[in-house]
């Protein structure tokens, strides 16, 4: 049987990258997100390059919440069973709090954080009825400590988003379930397009190359790239607030 991987927000970035890479390892692939048209230019590209691999489109907006269920429920059933399901839909809106932008921050809440926690739960659902798979929550290096101005709620919503993976990991301890949350660095995106170009910022590709080696070897988290940001990281967490402010 094939393995098959469910990638949410796999219509640009990295989750597109994703698909290819994963295709490329031998994975079949269910690909979801609200831009159909580019799932389908990806499905076409990835079926060109390897014509050996299914891969199955839907369209899902993550804040619609029984779409998700059913959505996921649906590449369950098309497959018959999901082995990988990787929580990367998100949203990089944001402006600092009380500068009256609530509504951009309340819709990066509702995406990154309400709306993971529908997909955690239908993955969650999923996997403890095979007794098998999974889950991959892809969180950020922002969630390692309260950031300032225009990602104070973004960087909180992948705070919650790893949280609640690894809540999960204690309620399926001992089982054959695995949970992997990702705290990528910056890399090349729609996200990240206007981020200036420092030697912080990794190309989409080695990028995603770093996200699927964590992957397969079923880390319980990593920061991604590990250079630099594994050091980087827990530099991060314990720098004293007035040279931390100079880094944000
Ligand atoms: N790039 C980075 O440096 C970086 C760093 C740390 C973490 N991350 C995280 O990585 C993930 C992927 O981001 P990216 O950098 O690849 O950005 P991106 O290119 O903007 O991709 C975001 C993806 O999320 C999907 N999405 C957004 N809102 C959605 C909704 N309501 N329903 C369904 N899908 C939705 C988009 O698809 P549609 O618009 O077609 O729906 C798109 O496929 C995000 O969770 C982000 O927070 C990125």
């Amino acid at each position: 049987m094939s393995r098959t991987i469910l990638i949410t927000g796999a219509s640009s970035g990295l989750g597109a990258e994703m698909a290819r890479q994963f295709a490329a390892l031998g994975y079949d692939l269910a690909l979801c997100a609200r831009r159909t048209d580019r799932l389908d230019a990806l499905r076409a590209v990835v079926v060109g390059k390897h014509p050996d691999r299914r891969v199955e489109v839907r369209a899902l907006d993550v804040n619609d919440h029984d779409q998700v269920f059913e959505v996921f429920r649906g590449f369950r059933d098309d497959f018959g069973h999901v082995d990988r399901i990787v929580v990367n839909a998100g949203l990089g809106k944001g402006a600092p709090l009380g500068t009256g932008k609530f509504y951009a921050n309340k819709q990066t809440a509702e995406t990154n954080f309400v709306g993971a926690l529908a997909q955690i739960e239908a993955a969650a659902e999923i996997f403890r009825d095979q007794n098998a798979g999974h889950l991959v929550v892809v969180s950020s290096v922002s969630a390692l400590r309260g950031m300032p101005k225009n990602i104070t709620t973004y960087a909180a919503t992948k705070a919650a988003v790893a949280h609640l993976a690894e809540g999960l990991r204690v309620d399926l301890h001992g089982t054959p379930i695995k949970i992997t949350v990702l705290y990528p660095g910056y890399i090349r995106s729609e996200m990240s397009a206007t981020a200036p170009n420092t030697p912080l910022m990794t190309g989409t590709e080695s990028g995603v190359r770093s996200m699927v080696s964590a992957i397969e070897k079923e880390k319980s988290s990593a920061r991604v790239p590990g250079w630099p940001w594994e050091p980087l990281g827990l530099v991060l967490k314990v720098l004293p607030l007035p040279l931390a402010r100079r880094f944000m």
